[in-house]
């Protein structure tokens, strides 16, 4: 397998329960067919801008058997994960420790000019949530870090404990959509006067105590919204796709295909509206006739969103809110 910029320093034994038998790729088969059109013809690159434990990528390795693989993760583990699993498939595969809007380098890097599909699985991945440590879920006491590339930046921890507390309030507000942020905020800065925030629990009792009844009783967990907003701000998630998404649909060969599966409004949002201004005329209003140049570089192959089967959710509850969406490259970018 190929490999760039990533060394495999242990050798890559999956733990007990990370390995592949147990993580279920969303929308599989609606991703692999989104696709197959770009990808089943010799030399095309696929590039794979979530690796994760690899379940999409092997599918499109076994599915495209003329097909090369590029994929990137900015988390080091999930490479390490993923080496093994798609080591079957030797020099078809080369796997990138990157963080995605770095798209454009990597292909540079390859030697790519272009690439006829790309697919974004977005969030974190099974193992990010299922490893207790990783402080990313609020179900159980962890640190709060929630870093996918742990090797750089700042954790959870930090974020709360030093941010004015303004800011807490705009990133909770913009990034979890929270309505209770001001409540929140303001028990958190008094708190961590106290002593510092270091574990999960904590702040997920703080978040219960400090909300009215009212807010407890619908949304599921009162902390979810503070972790999705902690959790997006640790990564500059938002920032990073909206740079990347772009960045890909640039990367398209004519004909070429992209895939994005988000898993909360404000990635969708992002997606839509990337993709939405791609299929659409850049032309100033009232020209009797849109010259070339104008015209739609993307043809949308979704209509809206399409959401997981019942089927699937009821099989992997964390398809639950996935919406994916479709998009190929009609035409060359304007000189
Ligand atoms: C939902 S998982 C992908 C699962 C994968 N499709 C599979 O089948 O195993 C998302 C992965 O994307 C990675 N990721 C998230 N944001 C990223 C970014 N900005 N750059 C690179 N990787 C990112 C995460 O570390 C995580 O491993």
């Amino acid at each position: 397998m190929g490999r760039e910029a990533h060394a495999n320093k242990d050798g890559g034994v999956p733990r007990e329960g990370q390995g592949q038998g147990r993580h279920v790729p969303v929308m599989l088969q609606r991703c692999l067919d989104l696709l197959a059109p770009a990808l089943e013809r010799p030399g095309a690159v696929v590039v794979d801008c979530t690796l994760g434990l690899g379940g999409h990528s092997e599918a499109l390795l076994s599915r495209f058997p003329e097909a090369r693989l590029v994929a990137l993760d900015r988390d080091k583990e999930a490479l390490r994960l993923s080496e093994e699993r798609l080591a079957p498939f030797g020099d078809r595969a080369t796997l990138v420790h990157a963080v995605y809007d770095e798209l454009p380098d990597v292909l540079d890097r390859l030697g790519l000019t272009s690439v006829q599909g790309v697919l974004f699985d977005l969030g974190v991945s099974s193992m990010q949530l299922d490893e207790a440590d990783r402080g990313f879920a609020y179900a159980q006491d962890a640190p709060l870090d929630m870093r996918m590339d742990q090797t750089t930046g700042i954790g959870a921890a930090e974020v709360l404990n030093t941010y004015p507390p303004g800011e807490l309030v705009r990133i909770l507000r913009a990034y979890g959509e929270e309505k209770q942020a001001k409540r929140i905020v303001s028990a958190v800065v008094r708190e961590r006067e106290k002593e510092p925030f270091t574990n999960s629990a904590r702040l997920v009792e703080l978040i219960r105590d400090s909300l009215p009844q009212a807010a407890k009783r619908t949304g599921g967990n009162p902390a979810k919204r503070t972790f999705q907003a902690l959790r997006i701000e640790v990564n500059g998630e938002l920032t990073v796709l909206e740079r990347a998404v772009p960045a890909a649909v640039k990367a398209l060969a004519v004909e070429g295909r992209i895939a994005v599966l988000a898993y909360h409004s404000l990635e969708d949002r992002l997606v839509k509206q990337v993709l939405a201004a791609g299929a659409a005329t850049t032309a100033p209003p009232g020209l009797p006739v849109v010259p070339e140049r104008y015209q739609p570089r993307l043809k949308l192959l979704t209509r809206g969103a399409e959401l997981p089967t019942e089927e699937e959710i009821a099989q992997n509850r964390r398809a639950a809110p996935a919406r994916l969406r479709g998009a190929q490259r009609i035409r060359e970018d304007a000189e």
